[in-house]
């Protein structure tokens, strides 16, 4: 009898170690996710493994992880409207809390005309305060190709990546008295009209709008399965020392970005803050 017991066991490790490595590769979209906004317009493809949504006049569409997460590297790979997508048609892919006071993470692309550089919009919300936008010109077209637009958060720093190249870091500093996001967060996607808050109306003529999204697994800790503190260890490999700060590469990488094609960085925005730049900028600046 203990020969086919061993058999079920071996087997039974078979199956857990295939569903490990394949968090790691092409999970379907329904493994980790759910629509939360548009139902009609969401279309699956290739068994789930590429998510299309649409903005028409009537409505846009979304999508939000099933789990709230507190540690990870976040990561999406994104294709967005193009066809004179004009600023107003907006994209996205971020974290959030979802509550009153709340935390979040947002890459937002604000669209442009057809023929100009696509812009890029980053912020950074802790219990409710945004207002830390960041804005750069994006030096290849996102509308032709997929690329990977990731968010690394552990209890060190929280990097914005394009592909490999780091485009924005916000360092825990909460000894400095910078918050830093605490609360555990949803990853969510969207493709809205937020052409109240543009300077062009979007051409309705030329809709519907269509955003396309893959890779839908995620390195995460999730906190329905451990606790937050529990999110902030090493075993974690997203936590370890590795990660604590950008390696020399990225350093140069991201000081490039900053320098070529940032246009807009609320650091810079005196006037905006006339009773003083928030902390983090004077920390940042050294
Ligand atoms: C743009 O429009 C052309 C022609 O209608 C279409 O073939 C193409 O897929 C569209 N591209 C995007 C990114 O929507
Ligand atoms: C985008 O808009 C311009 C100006 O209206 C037009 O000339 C061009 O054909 C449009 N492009 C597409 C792909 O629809
Ligand atoms: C931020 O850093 C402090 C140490 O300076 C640490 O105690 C805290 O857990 C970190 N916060 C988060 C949310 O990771």
């Amino acid at each position: 009898m203990a020969f086919p017991v061993l058999g079920f066991f071996v087997l039974l490790l078979l199956l857990v170690g295939g569903t490990i490595a394949s968090d790691n590769d092409d999970s379907a979209f329904d493994k980790n996710y759910e629509v939360t906004w548009g139902n009609d317009h969401v279309l699956s493809l290739n068994q789930g493994r590429e998510i299309q949504l649409s903005l028409d006049s009537h409505s846009g569409s979304g999508f939000g992880s099933y789990l709230k997460y507190s540690s990870g590297f976040f990561h999406m790979r994104m294709k967005i409207p193009g066809n004179n997508s004009t600023a107003g048609v907006i994209t996205t892919f971020y974290l959030t809390s979802k509550t009153s006071r709340h935390d979040e993470l947002d890459f937002e692309f604000l669209g442009n005309a057809e023929g100009e550089a696509i812009t890029l919009q980053t912020n950074v919300f802790v219990n409710g305060v945004g207002g830390r936008e960041q804005r750069i010109d994006l030096w290849f077209d996102p509308t032709s190709n997929f690329h990977d637009y990731k968010l690394l958060w552990n209890p060190h720093q929280i990097v914005f990546f394009i592909d490999d190249t780091p485009i924005r870091v916000f360092n825990n500093y909460t000894n400095l008295g910078v918050p830093y996001p605490t609360q555990p967060m949803r990853i969510e996607a969207t493709l809205w009209n937020g052409d109240w808050a543009s300077p062009q109306k979007i051409n309705w003529a030329y809709a519907p709008f269509r955003a396309r999204y893959q890779g839908f697994d995620i390195s995460g800790c999730s906190t329905q399965s451990s606790n937050v503190e529990e999110c902030y260890k090493s075993n974690y490999w997203w936590n370890n020392r590795n990660y604590w700060e950008l390696n020399p590469t990225q350093k140069q990488a991201y000081e490039n970005v900053r320098k070529k094609y940032m246009n807009y960085d609320y650091c810079n925005d005196k006037p905006r803050f006339p009773f003083g730049l928030p902390k983090e900028c004077n920390i940042q600046k050294k």
